[in-house]
This record gives structure tokens, sequence and C-alpha cells, in this order.
């Protein structure tokens, strides 16, 4: 009788130590919505914290407009037509809305019916993931334990909601790495921010996703605490939306190479662009939709503005880092319906010969695409790198017509998180793919007759 019953404690055992060690695509429809709790029960005591993750973009990843657009209109749509993309589609809520994966409800109800798909990235879903797949880390390969018992960094005993459970897996950059690297059907790595931190000088330094996106500052973890800490974790997740995060995250330097010129010579113009702030690539994530760019004007003595090409460096692939009239994105006739005649959109929308850091997403038939589950092949990489300083001149002569007087040049980097004519064809709203400041730089030269 002993023995049975030891049996069976021990299958069960094995069968509870399997369920959590679940991960991926493996994990979907394995559990209910019940078997979660929503933000607003944590707010109770996680003050706070949970007002500074209501602002975050995890808190909005299955509201936000531009999510919506992108999963219901292309995705959605995408899958119906060519069922080969059915388990990719799905797959968007394992990171978007964990829940809905979880619970097996794919594609989850629209934002306004506000379900519990609403919930996105939520404090359930980090704090009950009890710890990862440390040999693949991407395409959401966490493992989840749903219940009283949260995990988080420190453990404790004092809460009156749940329990707590002290784990290492939380303080670690993979533990990002599980959502913020993703791999496409043709296993190719169309975000790679963590792989990115990974072979850069931050994580040989200790420097984890943790330190730049949730910094320790004194106070209180819980509002029924007495206890204050010199380094709560603050659940800023302040990235590419925040202006104050982008701002001079790249310094933007520029110098002539003569200071005193007449009309007809030739200067250049070098910009050097440090990335000083950033523990990855810029632009990271979805780089599939970001462009940053580069634009360098004079302003003579008069106002008058010269647009200043950048100068051509001829490596592999470089027309896709110059702004220009190309078209791209006619994958999307793969998944809606286009108007007749439709052959792409414009590719970058933006004046013609700006320098652009970017990599260009392609499908499998070579066409430039913004949709990363029908990605095949990745183009040039010319993005900047963290500590990297890239270099860009611009050769001008100086115009007869041009004032007596000083000229002035500016070198003005933006962001853009939406390439602009994607983002009107699609009607996602004017704040996606609007310009974002990230720096200018300034010098000047005198012009004399
Ligand atoms: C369960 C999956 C998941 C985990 C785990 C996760 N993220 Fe995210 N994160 C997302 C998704 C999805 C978005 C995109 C939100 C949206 O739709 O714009 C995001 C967005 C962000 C952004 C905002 C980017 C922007 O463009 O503004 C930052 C910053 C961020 N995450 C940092 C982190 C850090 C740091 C960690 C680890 C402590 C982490 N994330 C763990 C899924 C996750
Ligand atoms: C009734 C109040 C209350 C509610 C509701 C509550 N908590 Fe807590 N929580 C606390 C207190 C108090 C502590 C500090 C416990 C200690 O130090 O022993 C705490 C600590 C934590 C920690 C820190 C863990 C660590 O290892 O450092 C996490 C994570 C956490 N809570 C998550 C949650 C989540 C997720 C929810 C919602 C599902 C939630 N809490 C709801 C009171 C609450
Ligand atoms: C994207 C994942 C993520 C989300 C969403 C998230 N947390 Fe956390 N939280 C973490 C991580 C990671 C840590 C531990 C960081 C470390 O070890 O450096 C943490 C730490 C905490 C702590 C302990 C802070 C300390 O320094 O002792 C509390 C309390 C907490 N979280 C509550 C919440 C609540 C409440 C929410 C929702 C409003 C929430 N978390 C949402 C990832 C998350
Ligand atoms: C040294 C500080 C630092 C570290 C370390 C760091 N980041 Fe960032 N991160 C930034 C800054 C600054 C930005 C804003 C500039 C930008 O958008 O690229 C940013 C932006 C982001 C974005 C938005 C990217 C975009 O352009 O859309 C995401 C997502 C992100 N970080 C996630 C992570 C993750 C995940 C890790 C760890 C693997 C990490 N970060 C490590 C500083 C850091
Ligand atoms: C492996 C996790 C993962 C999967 C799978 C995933 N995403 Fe994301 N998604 C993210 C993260 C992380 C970000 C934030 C990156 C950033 O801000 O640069 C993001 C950002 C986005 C954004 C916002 C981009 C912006 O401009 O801020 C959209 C839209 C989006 N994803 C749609 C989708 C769709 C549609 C799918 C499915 C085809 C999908 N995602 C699959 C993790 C994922």
């Amino acid at each position: 009788m002993k023995k049975v019953l030891l049996l069976a404690v021990l299958i069960a055992s094995l069968a509870t130590a399997k369920e959590s060690s679940r991960f991926g695509e493996a994990l979907h429809g394995t559990y209910q919505y019940k078997d979660f709790q929503r933000s607003a029960y944590c707010r109770q005591c996680h003050r706070e914290i949970y007002y500074q993750w209501q602002q975050s973009m995890m808190a909005q990843a299955y509201t936000h407009h531009w999510d919506e657009i992108e999963y219901f209109n292309l995705a959605v749509e995408h899958a119906k037509r060519n069922p080969k993309f059915k388990p990719v589609a799905d797959g968007c809520n394992g990171c978007h809305t964990p829940f809905a994966y979880l619970a097996g409800d794919t594609p989850p109800p629209r934002p306004s019916k506000k379900s519990m798909a609403n919930e996105s990235v939520s404090c359930d879903v980090c704090h009950t993931i009890s710890g990862y797949n440390e040999k693949l880390l991407y395409n959401f390969s966490y493992y989840v334990s749903p219940g009283r018992l949260k995990y988080g960094n420190r453990g404790g005993t004092n809460s009156p909601a749940h329990e707590l459970k002290k784990s290492d897996a939380h303080g670690k950059s993979q533990f990002c790495a599980n959502c913020h690297n993703e791999q496409s059907p043709w296993g190719v790595w169309v975000k790679s921010t963590y792989t990115e931190w990974l072979e850069g000088p931050y994580s040989k330094e200790g420097v984890q996703c943790h330190t730049c996106h949730m910094p320790p500052a004194p106070g209180k973890r819980a509002i029924t605490e007495k206890k204050n800490y010199p380094d709560v974790r603050q659940h800023l997740f302040h990235g590419a939306h925040v202006q104050s995060k982008i701002r001079g995250a790249i310094d933007v330097l520029i110098q002539p190479s003569a200071k005193e010129l007449e009309p007809g010579d030739r200067v250049v113009f070098t910009v050097q662009l440090f990335n000083q702030k950033c523990g990855h690539k810029v632009p990271s994530g979805s780089v599939e939709d970001r462009m940053l760019y580069l634009q360098v004007e004079a302003i003579d003595a008069n106002g008058k503005r010269y647009h200043l090409p950048v100068d051509r460096k001829g490596f592999d692939g470089e027309e896709y880092t110059i702004s220009s009239s190309a078209k791209a994105y006619q994958d999307f006739a793969e998944m809606m319906d286009v108007p007749e005649g439709f052959d792409g959109l414009p590719r970058d929308g933006i004046t013609p010969g700006n320098r652009i850091f970017r990599m260009p997403y392609f499908t499998e038939k070579g066409i430039m695409t913004i949709c990363q589950w029908n990605t095949a092949k990745l183009g040039v990489d010319y993005r900047i790198g963290p500590r990297e300083t890239k270099v860009e001149t611009f050769t001008w002569t100086v115009p007869d017509t041009i004032p007596e007087g000083t000229v002035r040049i500016t070198a003005t980097l933006n962001y853009r998180l939406l390439v602009k004519p994607v983002a009107d064809f699609l009607k996602v709203p004017e704040e996606e793919s609007r310009d974002r400041l990230i720096n200018r730089g300034e010098t000047t030269i005198e012009v004399f007759y």
C-alpha cells in the first residue's frame, strides 16, 4: 500500500516537473485564464511599481494601436491565406500576451473587448515565470508555474497575498532574451537585442539589461511594508518610445576640412556618431520597422538651406543605407487586399541622399519587408553597435551664388519607429512614424569673396 502511494507521489511529481519544463510552442493552450491574476490586483500593494509598469510599452504589448494593426490586419490575415503562417501568427501572443497564448485563445478578442488578453506582458506573466531553457533563449522559451507562489529577486515571507521564491533567473539578461530574441520560420534572427548585448562590451562588464531598463533606486516594494530598501528595481522598461531615453543615445559631432572658403571651393564635413548610451545596437528590437537617419544641411548667411548628400563608401548592400525613391513592401499583396496595380510603397519616405542606419529584411522572393514572420534573409547590417563610432563624410562644393559670411552646417540624427510610407498606408497613427530627435551636431565655415 505504502509503495503504491509512493509511486503515485513520484508519478505526480514527475508530471508536474514535466509540466513546468514546457516552453515555446508546447505552452500553447496548457493553462486557463483563471490560472493567472490581473495586474490591477497587484496594484493594491505594489502601487509605485504598477504605475511605472503601466506607462511602459510592455503593459500595452497587446493593446497598442500599431500592435493591433500589424497582428490583426497583417499576421492573422496572412495565416488565413497561407496556413503555413498559422503557428507563427499564434506565436505573436507568446510574447505579446502570454496569458492568451497559454490559454490557447488565439487569435484573442480584439483589444476593444477588454478581455484578459489586454493584460499584455503583466506582473503575473513575469513573476510566474519559474525559469527558462538556457540553451534556446528565444521565441518565448520560458517555463511557467502559475499560482500563489511568485518568483522574484529576493524572496520573502511577509506578503499576505502570496508566497515568494527567490529566483536568480530573474536578475539576468537571459530572462529578457526569451522574448527579446526572435527567430522567423526560416530560422533567421529577426530580433537579436540579447545577442547584440552578449557580443558587445556591456555583458563582459556584468551590466545587465536591468541596469539600464530597471535601475535600482531607494524606496519601498509594497505599501504595506515598513522596510525601506536602497535598491528597489524600478519597473520603467523605458525604450524607443520614451523621448528622454533616446535623446542623446548617440553623440553627433561634425567638423569641416577647412574653415575659410571661396565659392567654388570643395570642403568635406566629417560626422562622428558615437553610441554612448545603449547596451545593444541602434536600432535594436523591431529592426524591420525602424529607421535611424542622418540629415546634413548648410544654412547660408541669408538663411537659405542646402541639402548635402552623404558620400558613398562602396560596401555591399550600401544602396539600402542611402535614402532613395526605391520601392519595397510588395509582400503586403500576400496578406491583405491591396489597390489594383499595387507595386509596393516608397521604401524610405525621407529626402533622398541621407545616410540610414538600418538592417533590411527580405522575403523568400527577395522583397524588402517589415513583416518579420515573412523574413527569409537579412541584408547589410549598418547599425551602430554599443560603444561603436561610425564616421560619415559629406563633400560639398560651395555654390557660386552663396552670400559672403558664416555658413552653419547642421547634422541631425532622427529616429523613426516605423517607416512613414508603411505607417500611412496601414493608417497607423502618426505617433509611430514622426521624427524623434536623437541628437544634433553643428559647425560653421566662413565664405569670403
Ligand atoms: C514575456 C515576454 C517578455 C519578457 C520576458 C520581456 N519583454 Fe520586454 N517587451 C516584450 C514585448 C512583446 C514588447 C513590445 C511591446 C510593444 O508591443 O510595443 C517589449 C518591449 C520592451 C521595451 C520597450 C521597447 C520600446 O520600443 O519602447 C523595453 C525597454 C523592454 N521590453 C525591456 C525588457 C527587459 C529589460 C526585460 C527583462 C527584464 C524584458 N523586456 C522582458 C516582451 C517581453
Ligand atoms: C496584499 C498586498 C499584496 C498584493 C495584493 C500583492 N503583493 Fe506582492 N508583495 C507584498 C509584500 C508585503 C511584499 C514584500 C514581502 C517580503 O518582503 O517578505 C511583496 C513582494 C513581492 C515581490 C518581491 C519578490 C522578491 O523575491 O523580491 C514580487 C515579485 C511580488 N510581490 C509580486 C506580486 C504580484 C505579481 C502580485 C499580483 C499578482 C502581488 N505581488 C500582489 C504584498 C502584496
Ligand atoms: C517584463 C517582466 C516584468 C514585469 C512585467 C513586471 N516585473 Fe516585477 N520584476 C521583474 C524582474 C526581472 C525583477 C527582478 C529584477 C532584478 O533581479 O534585478 C522584478 C522585481 C520585482 C519586485 C521586487 C523589487 C525589489 O527590488 O525588491 C516586485 C515587488 C515586483 N517586481 C512586482 C511587480 C509588479 C507588481 C508588477 C506589475 C505592476 C511587475 N513586477 C511587473 C520583472 C517584471
Ligand atoms: C547600457 C545601457 C543599456 C543596456 C545594458 C541595455 N539597454 Fe536597451 N536601450 C538603452 C537605450 C539608451 C535605449 C534607447 C535607444 C534605442 O531605442 O535604441 C534602449 C532601447 C531598447 C529597446 C528599444 C529598441 C528600439 O530601438 O526599438 C529595447 C527593446 C531594449 N532596449 C531592450 C534591452 C534588452 C533586452 C537588453 C539586454 C539584453 C538591453 N536593452 C540592454 C540602453 C541599454
Ligand atoms: C519572441 C517574442 C516575440 C514574438 C514571437 C513577436 N514579437 Fe512583436 N515584439 C517583441 C518585442 C520584444 C518587441 C519590442 C521591440 C522594440 O521595441 O524594438 C516587439 C514589438 C512589436 C511591435 C511594435 C513595434 C514598434 O514599432 O514598437 C509590433 C507591431 C509587433 N511586435 C508585432 C508582432 C507580430 C504581429 C508578431 C507575430 C507575427 C510578433 N510581434 C511576434 C517580441 C515578440
